[in-house]
């Protein structure tokens, strides 16, 4: 990713040094495509800060974690007061605040920044969500905005603001790709065990969802996988043959992690990340099989598979459940993020993170402009649940939801991500919770209080004495 960056960079005019810890990466960098522009390839970490001007622009790509400290070590001693330093990685965004903070004090701009968009989007235009001080930004703002893509003329790149802010909300942009991919994968179960139909059968599906609401990078691409032969067998779907564990690198974890710390529930993001790990459990998966049963109706026309005659309305439920799933996730990911600024102080706009993720990202999708929409109208937005146009258009969808969330559960098809968002939906819009039961159990067991709906202040009662209720 860190080389289709720079030749991004040099593409669009600007000298570039490149230096790798293996030198035969950068030789082969210059031989491939020197020809694109200006670059200066640099052996050693001096040479490569002594090809700089000062005060120098420094990104550095490596993996997160103990390489992006080895190389801010190696690098730090070479730099000079006023120099600015860019992690490109997914960095955890503690981990940048700290290295921030370490830099600042010897004068050292470090900016966190989040890119997104695979090894294609470093190239061709990804989304960027910069961390770090104004005055990094300054210099820095400027061509990241001509590296990066842009959707009707705005570039999807803006200050997001300062230290960790960039690298947290590209965390978060991460669980909502791991939210949305669980619920597509959920949405092609339910169609695949539902109706019984091929993944090249159902590859159409998505391509027709992906001319609607639905429309999204992840929509398009599953179709593509759905249609894809196995390369060593023709006529059998490659995913198929897929192993069906997912792994990950840790960014859908740390966003749960996160949430946890703020009291941010992100239940969608949570489904995803578990889900995750429930595939990739294969001894207890192993030992469930054929031990395990499911409904009795399991695989028969009664539940099992949805009849002939109910086959297009079932897509439809499934499209329509699909998409209130989503806009649950989305509209979690942005309270997150909302928490998150308020918690680190780093007052980031989430319409212009809505802007930046239009392009290039991995989750870009039409309705991104909806959200940015939604927080234009009103910036102090306490869901996005609650804006009209999604609160409309989850409402339109909720019938076939509880349909599909129904089906899954009688057919024994698990949709944590479908079932989750709807309980979430539930939780938010019901006027009283059954959080009086809870308070009320603590207050029987610990003497921890409750707080009354007709009263201010905290109360208890006396349960092993008379009964009677003091204030505390
Ligand atoms: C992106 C992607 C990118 C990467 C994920 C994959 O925005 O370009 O999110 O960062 O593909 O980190 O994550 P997992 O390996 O955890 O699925």
């Amino acid at each position: 990713m860190g080389r289709n960056l720079a030749r991004n960079i040099a593409r669009h005019g600007y000298v570039t040094a490149v230096h790798n810890r293996t030198d035969a990466k950068t030789t082969a960098l210059i031989e491939e495509f020197g020809h694109e522009g200006d670059f200066v390839p640099a052996v050693t970490p001096q040479e490569f800060v002594d090809s700089l001007t000062s005060p120098r622009t420094i990104i550095i790509m490596v993996k997160a974690g103990g390489p992006t400290d080895a190389v801010i070590d190696e690098l730090a001693p070479l730099l000079s007061e006023g120099d600015i330093l860019v992690d490109g990685g997914n960095a955890h965004f503690a981990d940048t605040r700290r290295r921030e903070a370490a830099l600042r004090e010897k004068g050292i701009h470090f900016a966190g920044v989040g890119v997104s968009g695979g090894e294609e989007g470093a190239l061709l235009g990804p989304s960027i969500m910069p961390g770090g001080s104004e005055h990094a930004y300054a210099k820095l703002g400027p061509i990241l905005a001509d590296i990066a893509v842009s959707v009707d003329g705005t570039p999807c790149s803006t200050h997001v603001g300062p230290d960790g802010a960039g690298h947290f909300v590209k965390m978060v942009h991460n669980g909502i790709e791991y939210a949305d991919m669980q619920l597509i994968a959920e949405a092609y179960d339910l169609l695949r065990h539902g109706l019984g139909r091929s993944p090249q059968e159902l590859a159409p599906v998505f391509e027709s969802w992906n001319s609607g609401d639905l429309e999204s990078f992840l929509i398009e691409i599953t179709a593509r996988l759905l249609k894809t032969d196995d390369p060593r067998q023709a006529g059998r779907a490659l995913v198929d043959v897929i192993l069906d564990e997912a792994e990950q690198k840790g960014t859908g974890r740390w966003t749960v992690q996160t949430a946890l710390d703020l009291g941010t529930p992100v239940s969608g993001i949570a489904e995803a990340v578990f889900a995750r790990a429930l595939s990739g459990s294969g001894v207890q998966r192993r030992a469930a099989q054929g031990v395990l049963p499911g409904p009795s109706t399991e695989g028969t026309d009664e539940t099992g598979f949805i009849a002939a005659a109910d086959a297009e309305q079932f897509v439809d439920d499934v499209r329509a459940a699909l998409y209130a799933s989503k806009v649950v996730a989305y509209a979690q990911g942005f309270d997150m993020i909302r928490a998150g600024s308020t918690e680190y102080g780093w007052g980031i706009d989430p319409g212009a993170m809505a802007t930046i993720w239009r392009g290039g990202c991995i989750i870009r999708a039409r309705f991104l402009d909806r959200i940015r929409e939604a927080y234009e109208n009103q910036p102090d937005l306490p869901s996005l649940l609650v804006d009209p146009y999604f609160a409309d258009a989850v409402a339109r969808g909720q019938e076939a939801w509880r349909r599909v969330v129904v089906h899954s559960v009688q057919a024994g098809i698990p949709a944590p991500g479908f079932s989750s968002a709807l309980a979430y939906y539930d939780g938010l819009r019901r006027e009283r919770s059954s959080a009086s039961v809870i308070q009320g159990l603590r207050d029987l067991f610990g003497a921890h209080t409750y707080k009354r709906t007709d009263t201010e202040g905290s109360f208890h009662v006396e349960w092993s004495g008379d009964g009677s209720e003091s204030a505390s």
